[in-house]
């Protein structure tokens, strides 16, 4: 079926939505204010949305259109956004934000740009696959596939990572370690992951419990004439479901050490193989600053979903007591060793936020002036209750996902929590993502 579509909005996919006989239409490559004749391939059976192609163009190509920075653009599906001109990518995430928070009673703010638009990525994540020809392919699934699209090359991670990365790819070839194949289930190496910090590297092969360990020493000893490389470790992952270093995995380490040295705030914290850690480090070091500052004053503060302690550290520097929660042990190991080591006035605890009330107020001598929450995606899912107990003057939500921070607030104004304050920080240039961060001040105790 074909149909005349011009687009007003773009999806998370890079996909421009139009409205077309009571559908919205989400068509690939057709930016906002571009109209097409298109093609629908896939109409959803439960909801009136459709997928579609350009058939042929119809008028001038949106003045926002710019031409995308990676040569695997549209075949990646990593960076969806990155042939729309910077400032209108800021404006379509503010949007984001405005459609998801519904009506509040404060403004959003513009969105803060990230200090770079490419080479900000201090993590690279490669799905390895194999070539026609036997070569081995460094790379991601294309979209809504399962076929690897070769990503060496890619200008979002910093340089240093695509270099090593390439010498991963010679040496695991070089090596003889079989790629992973996902539809026979056979193979030696399924994933690579390289981080950056300080300018040094490690590097993270995952592997299957197949591999030969002479091959992994050969790579070992390839990489270890590279300059910047700081470790090489191991993971053993023998699992269908899609998870890349599955929690609870234990990293083995083949050269080196086993872990970088990563400066939160200024504190030195060793971060190893699978700890989150924000992958802008510019753009994260502002957020976390904007973030201690709207805390103070504070003497007391509990930080929930701390991670490594970007935001706890911020503000134990800042003179606040810190109680920070994170359920990751070897995060909470790290930031409790790093936090001794400066001095600072943070205690970490490993626990499920949504479970560990008891624990937290064992430990606090009185109620916090501030709780700052930075969930994954989802949201709290259940560690509203611990927020709504602790009763503190403010709580600073700081969120990756508009959409559950949408809910979350609702909840938290049933219990007299009011945002004064939202303002949206760009920490991934050329992709849907935004990070909202929203200050809220108890109005009352309701609820
Ligand atoms: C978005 S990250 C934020 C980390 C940190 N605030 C930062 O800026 O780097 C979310 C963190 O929450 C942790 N987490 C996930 N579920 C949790 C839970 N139920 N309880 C406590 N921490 C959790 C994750 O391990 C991760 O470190």
């Amino acid at each position: 079926m074909k149909t005349d579509v011009t687009a007003h909005g773009l999806d998370e996919a890079g996909c421009g939505i139009g409205d077309a006989d009571g559908r919205h239409l989400h068509v690939a490559d057709l930016l906002p204010g571009e109209r097409a004749e298109v093609a629908v391939d896939h109409t959803s059976p439960h909801k009136p949305e459709a997928w579609a192609r350009v058939v042929r163009r119809i008028g001038e190509p949106s003045p926002a259109r710019v031409a995308p920075a990676c040569p695997a653009f549209g075949r990646c599906g990593g960076c969806t956004w990155q042939h729309l001109a910077y400032p209108a990518q800021l404006a379509a995430k503010r949007e984001r934000v405005i459609a998801a928070l519904g009506h509040q009673p404060i403004a959003v703010t513009e969105v803060r740009p990230s200090p770079a638009e490419l080479g900000y990525r201090n993590k690279g994540k490669y799905v390895v696959g194999s070539a026609g020809n036997g070569d081995v392919i460094l790379g991601a699934y294309a979209p809504r596939s399962h076929h690897v699209v070769d990503t060496l090359g890619c200008r979002v991670v910093a340089p240093i990572i695509d270099e090593v990365a390439v010498w991963v790819r010679g040496a695991t070839a070089k090596a003889g370690l079989v790629p992973y194949d996902e539809k026979t289930r056979t193979g030696e190496l399924r994933y690579a992951i390289v981080r950056e910090a300080e300018g040094d590297v490690m590097i993270v092969l995952v592997v299957t419990s197949a591999v030969v360990r002479t091959k992994l020493e050969k790579v070992a000893n390839a990489m270890a004439n590279h300059p910047a490389v700081r470790g090489i470790v191991t993971i053993t992952n023998d699992r269908r479901d899609g998870a890349i270093v599955p929690s609870g995995s234990t990293a083995r380490v083949l050269l080196g050490h086993g872990y970088l040295v990563e400066k939160l705030a200024g504190v030195p914290i060793e971060v190893g193989a699978a700890e989150f850690l924000q992958v802008n480090r510019a753009q994260a070091a502002a957020m976390y600053a904007r973030v201690a500052e709207l805390a103070q004053p504070a003497r007391r503060a509990v930080d929930l979903f701390a991670g490594l302690g970007g935001i706890g550290l911020h503000l134990a520097r800042a003179g606040t007591e810190v109680i920070a929660v994170e359920i990751d042990r070897d995060a909470v190991a790290q930031l409790r060793r790093a936090a001794e080591a400066a001095k600072l006035p943070l205690t970490a605890i490993a626990g499920d936020a949504g479970k560990i009330a008891d624990d937290v107020r064992a430990r606090l001598g009185a109620a916090p002036d501030v709780v700052i929450v930075n969930p994954p995606r989802k949201g709290l899912a259940g560690a509203e209750e611990l927020v709504i107990e602790l009763a503190a003057p403010r709580v600073i939500y700081v969120s990756c996902g508009p959409e559950s921070l949408g809910r979350d607030l609702a909840a938290l104004a049933a219990h007299g929590y009011q945002p004064d304050m939202i303002e949206p920080f760009d920490l991934m240039p050329g992709t849907a993502q935004v990070e909202t961060v929203v200050r809220l001040i108890r109005t009352s105790s309701r609820g």
